[in-house]
């Protein structure tokens, strides 16, 4: 064995991939005064730049698969800290047979670009999307679809008008934990960054470099 040798050990074929995101996926069935509802997504990616798309997965038991199935609409929010037992909660109990949003005292806003689908209000961001194609993979069904509109909190926006996302305090899920983004470690591109660059942007995310 050499030094770089590591042990591992095989624990079988499973879904380990982490860290995730975890996102709170709304959305409501076809008819604009029916109840909304929104439920906890770990299974949710970007899939395309151009058009922008996203994907997400879901077990077709989910009562939300019906909502999307019938609408053809969702929206994926992400999640700050402040929003993380929300996320729990509408990851554990079903919009069949509750208000999850009244019971979490969850407010909606309109989402830009859907008909049925809202967005869930206080969380940073909110994806409109629009359902372009359902792939049923299994236990899960893989529903693809366009984001339409981005809608981002105020807040997160600097007097430059540059986008912060960094200061959300973001969620994500590794292996059934929740866990806050913290240090930033680095940004696009600074393994090969000039010197000058690779200070002035790092200094910028509060850490010395260089
Ligand atoms: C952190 C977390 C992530 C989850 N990710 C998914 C997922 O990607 N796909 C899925 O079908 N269910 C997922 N679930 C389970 C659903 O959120 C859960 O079954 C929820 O109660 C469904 O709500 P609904 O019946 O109102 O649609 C997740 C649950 C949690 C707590």
């Amino acid at each position: 064995m050499t030094a770089n040798d590591h042990a591992y050990r095989e624990i079988g074929a499973t879904t380990l991939l982490a860290p995730v995101p975890a996102v709170l996926v709304s959305c409501r069935g076809k008819d604009p005064d029916s109840r909304p509802n929104a439920l906890a997504v770990a299974w949710c990616g970007t899939v395309c730049s151009h058009p922008p798309m996203v994907s997400i997965s879901l077990k077709p038991s989910r009562y939300s698969c019906g909502l999307i199935r019938e609408s053809g609409e969702f929206a994926v929010n992400l999640v700050g800290e402040e929003q993380c037992r929300t996320l729990d909660y509408c990851g554990v109990r079903s919009g069949a047979e509750e208000d999850k949003l009244a019971a979490c005292s969850l407010s909606v806003r309109p989402a830009r670009g859907l008909l049925c689908a809202p967005a869930v209000d206080g969380c940073p961001a909110a994806l409109s999307c629009q359902v372009r194609q359902e792939i049923a993979l299994g236990s899960h069904i893989l529903f693809i679809a366009e984001v339409v509109a981005v809608s981002v909190r105020e807040d997160l926006f600097d007097q430059d008008g540059s986008l912060h996302l960094e200061r959300a305090g973001l969620v994500s899920y590794s292996h059934g934990v929740y866990q806050r983004l913290g240090e930033t470690l680095g940004f696009f591109g600074y393994s090969v960054a000039r010197p000058d660059t690779l200070r002035r942007r790092m200094e910028g995310y509060g850490r010395k470099e260089g």
